[in-house]
């Protein structure tokens, strides 16, 4: 993590992402039988080297809480499956057709695109498998409810509706509402996931669901504008994925419809936005103010 190593955030960011791997390296089945690229497929694309922004929320947000860890590294673990799974599809030829991400060749140019699919499928049940193991957490009302909302959170009323949209054609009106609803729904329903599910672990009261539910949402927005932000202006050898994908596709989003600029200043707004809702934990939520900050200056 470049950019950010020196800081608390980074640190903390960095830490989680090794134990994060290390969990995924043990939870995805290793290579073997005339099925083995299948797992190879899975493990090219999971142990990649993401930023695991979503474990990152759910390990700080259980931690004002006292869940214990290991509720939380897998139900990160759970989630950053679901979430590498639809980037495997999303890059795939009949979508984004994008031949780069996290710094190497997709999983259809390493594979083809038949093992691309099924290693998206695999890490998508993984996930759910995940949830269900009463390592994860002893009380299976509570498992149920987690698995409910991961869900909800990835299927046609979240990430995989909004990706919905995103293919829509062109010719089909896109305005601010339509695009605000989309990028909430394929970005923002996973983020929501992240800050929701460690709510679910550590029993969250009513107003402790609100406030988190709130930062979630604002943050959710702000980080995909900033992911359309640097397809527009990144470092290619920092972001780790193909530049300008969305404007050769002909994609509508905030920056194609409202400019640079004026994307860049809602990004500032919801991210003021996500802070103000923080202001419920005090202090306790220090982290994940640091956090606001640097999804306010990606370079990655
Ligand atoms: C990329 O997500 C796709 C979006 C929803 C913006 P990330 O930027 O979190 O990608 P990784 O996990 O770090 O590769
Ligand atoms: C994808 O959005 C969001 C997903 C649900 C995968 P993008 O298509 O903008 O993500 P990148 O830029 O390819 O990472
Ligand atoms: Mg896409
Ligand atoms: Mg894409
Ligand atoms: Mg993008």
């Amino acid at each position: 993590m470049p950019a950010s190593s020196d800081t608390e955030f980074g640190r903390r960011l960095t830490e989680i992402a090794d134990r994060v791997t290390v969990a995924l390296d043990q939870l995805i089945p290793s290579a073997q039988g005339p099925e083995a690229d299948l797992m190879r497929a899975m493990r090219h694309a999971a142990l990649a080297n993401g930023k695991r922004m979503r474990p990152f929320y759910v390990i700080e947000t259980g931690a004002l809480f006292d869940v214990p860890e290991r509720s939380l590294l897998r139900t990160a673990a759970a989630l950053e499956c679901v979430h590498t799974y639809s980037l495997v599809h999303d890059d795939l030829p009949c979508m984004d057709d994008d031949d780069y991400r996290r710094g190497q060749p997709t999983v259809h140019k390493a594979f083809d695109e038949a093992t691309a699919v099924l290693a998206g499928d695999a890490l998508l049940t993984l996930a759910f498998k995940i949830l269900a193991s009463s390592e994860t957490h002893t009380d299976p009302v509570l498992r149920l409810k987690l698995i409910e909302r991961l869900a909800d959170a990835s299927g046609a009323v979240g990430m995989v509706g909004g990706q919905m949209i995103d293919m829509l054609h062109q010719d089909t009106p896109r305005d601010i509402n339509t695009i605000t609803r989309m990028q909430r729904l394929k970005t923002g329903a996973l983020i929501s996931y992240s800050v929701e599910s460690a709510g679910i672990l550590g029993g969250a009261n009513e107003g402790e669901r609100l406030a988190l539910q709130g930062f979630a949402h604002d943050l959710g927005l702000a980080y995909q504008i900033s992911d359309d932000l640097l397809d527009v202006e990144g470092d290619p050898a920092l972001v780790g994925k193909p530049l300008r994908s969305d404007e050769s596709a002909g994609k509508t989003n905030f920056v194609t419809l409202l400019g640079v600029e004026p994307a860049r200043e809602r990004v500032k707004m919801l991210a003021a936005q996500a802070r103000t809702h923080l202001a419920f934990f005090g202090d306790r939520a220090n982290i994940l103010l640091q956090s606001v900050d640097f999804v306010l200056d990606r370079a990655h």
